[in-house]
């Protein structure tokens, strides 16, 4: 993707530059970026539908668990019917629909037109009802006055953001006192990615940085290695350091009720095919059950995805 990047603008991501160059070099970098994400999501059949209609693959499989991980956590959180939902980044809106089949005033957001048709159609005839609205807002910027919603979903959207602490100062913004926030990220310092965490630490050891970890706002992220290879319009999507990330939200005025990650690819016995697809995903499901019981230091936060639930103070 790196390369891509400099054929496309001429510039490289690990230039480092001073003073108003290198301001007006990150604004351009975020509206690029946008932009790249924007036009992913408004062509990818995969984010409007077809990853909960037809979980062919491991991934997609690890994201209709989330869904159900996340739902289980909503059921366990103090909100009545009735109360004021807004889903951000609401995709196929599948979420959105389960939250308007609870009773709960729905509001879909999204920053790409395509996707929020999906939420639209995904809730059907009671996209009509007034209890239901539709935003095409960006999550760093949303137009909505403060303190409106009793709960937030932000479900796998913080990644495409080059910086999320203005995000998290929004979504703080628009919850009630003692709102909740449902969030949802990948992590960093899973067991699978986490080779490329100290591969990159020690690689900015030695590069003062510039050619290591690339920061998000305040060093918990970098850019997943897979998007990095992947990603057909050249998006950088981040991984968050769950502990860091945490300490950030306190920092911001939250509280943690819950957190739990899960997914376990086993990529190199998946690649060399040693053991079979059904007992793999078997293992990988016992594996989330087990640690999300018996809090295990370190491999309780060892799945690839970290979600959580956050209250406003
Ligand atoms: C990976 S999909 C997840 C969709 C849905 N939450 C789910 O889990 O099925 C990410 C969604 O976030 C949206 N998105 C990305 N950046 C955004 C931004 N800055 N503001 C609002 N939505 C954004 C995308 O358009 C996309 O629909």
């Amino acid at each position: 993707m790196q390369a891509s990047y400099q054929i496309m603008t001429g510039k490289s991501y690990d230039q480092t530059s001073v003073g108003g160059i290198e301001e007006e070099e990150s604004v351009m970098d975020v509206v690029e970026q946008k932009q790249r994400v924007r036009k992913f999501f408004d062509s990818s059949d995969f984010w409007q539908g077809k990853v909960y209609r037809d979980p062919a693959d491991r991934f997609a499989r690890a994201v209709v668990r989330r869904k159900l991980y996340a739902l289980e956590m909503i059921r366990t959180l103090p909100i009545y019917r009735g109360a004021r939902v807004l889903d951000v980044g609401s995709g196929s809106g599948v979420y959105a629909a389960e939250l308007v089949k609870n009773g709960f005033m729905t509001f879909a957001m999204d920053i790409s037109e395509a996707s929020l048709k999906c939420s639209r159609d995904e809730i059907g005839p009671a996209r009509n009802y007034d209890r239901v609205k539709f935003l095409c807002a960006d999550v760093e910027s949303l137009p909505v006055k403060n303190e409106t919603f009793d709960l937030v979903l932000c479900i796998g959207v913080l990644g495409y953001l080059l910086k999320y602490q203005s995000a998290i100062t929004e979504l703080h913004r628009v919850l009630k006192p003692r709102g909740y926030l449902l969030v949802n990220v990948e992590n960093l310092l899973s067991l699978s990615s986490i080779d490329y965490f100290y591969r990159k630490r020690l690689g900015s050891l030695v590069s003062s940085g510039t050619n290591g970890a690339r920061d998000n706002g305040s060093s918990t992220a970098m850019e997943s290695p897979w998007v990095r290879d992947h990603s057909p319009t050249g998006y950088r999507y981040y991984l968050y350091h769950p502990w860091k990330f945490e300490r950030d939200m306190h920092q911001k005025g939250f509280r943690l009720i819950d957190g739990m990650t899960f997914g376990y690819p086993f990529r190199l016995l998946r690649k060399w095919k040693f053991v079979s697809e059904t007992t793999l995903d078997r293992v990988e499901l016992l594996l989330e059950k087990v640690f999300r019981v018996v809090r295990v230091p370190y491999f309780s936060y060892s799945g690839e995805t970290y979600t959580a639930v956050f209250q406003k103070n």
